[in-house]
C-alpha cells in the first residue's frame, strides 16, 4: 500500500485478485465500527472488493452483491460485515428507513456501495471513503482514497 503525504493516496489493481487481496488486507486490519464507503461505477470491482474485506474479517461466506436486497449482513471473526448497495436509494432518508447506527452491534463493519446516493456525511462514522475507476490504458482498476485514512499496515 502506499503511504500518502498530503497526496491522495492511490493504489494500482491490475486484475480482480488484486482487488480481492487488497480487500482482504483492508479486512484484516481495519478497526471495529468502522464504515467503508465504496464508490466507482457499475462493474468497477466494489462487491469484489467486500469480499476480500470479508475474507479478512474471518468469513468464508460467500459475499452476494446486495443491490436487489439493499442489505445483507454476514458474522465474522470480528465481528458482524454489513454490506449495503445504496444504488435504488433516494437520499438519506431512505437510508435512515433501512438502517440506523443504533441497530449496528458493536463489533461491526459496514460496506456502503454507492455511498453518493446517500452522502458520505450520513454514514456512521468513522469513515473510510474509496473510489475504484479504471486504470487509464489497462484492463485494472485504480483505487484511491477520497476521505479518511487506511489502518497502518501490519
Ligand atoms: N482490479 C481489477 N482489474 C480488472 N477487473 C477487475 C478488477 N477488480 C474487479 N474486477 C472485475 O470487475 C467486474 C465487476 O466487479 P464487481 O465487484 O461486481 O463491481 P461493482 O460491485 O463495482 O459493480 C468483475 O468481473 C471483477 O472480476
Ligand atoms: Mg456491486
Amino acid at each position: 500500500m502506499t503511504a500518502g503525504s498530503r497526496e491522495r493516496v492511490t493504489v494500482c489493481l491490475p486484475d480482480e485478485e488484486a482487488t480481492h487481496a487488497w480487500g482482504r488486507r483492508l479486512g484484516e486490519r481495519l478497526a471495529p465500527d468502522h464504515t467503508v464507503a465504496l464508490s466507482g461505477e457499475l462493474g468497477a470491482g466494489k462487491t469484489t472488493l467486500v469480499r476480500g474485506l470479508a475474507e479478512g474479517l474471518g468469513t468464508h461466506a460467500r459475499v452476494k452483491s446486495p443491490t436487489y436486497t439493499y442489505l445483507l449482513s454476514y458474522p465474522t471473526e470480528r465481528g458482524t460485515l454489513v454490506h449495503l448497495d445504496a444504488y435504488r436509494l433516494r437520499g438519506a432518508d431512505d437510508y435512515e428507513e433501512l438502517l440506523l447506527e443504533e441497530q449496528l452491534h458493536s463489533p461491526w463493519f459496514l460496506c456502503v456501495e454507492w455511498p453518493e446516493r446517500v452522502g458520505t456525511g450520513s454514514l456512521p462514522h468513522p469513515l473510510l471513503h474509496l473510489r475504484l475507476a479504471a486504470m487509464p490504458g489497462t484492463s485494472g482498476r485504480q483505487l484511491t482514497v477520497e476521505e479518511g485514512r487506511l489502518p497502518p499496515p501490519a
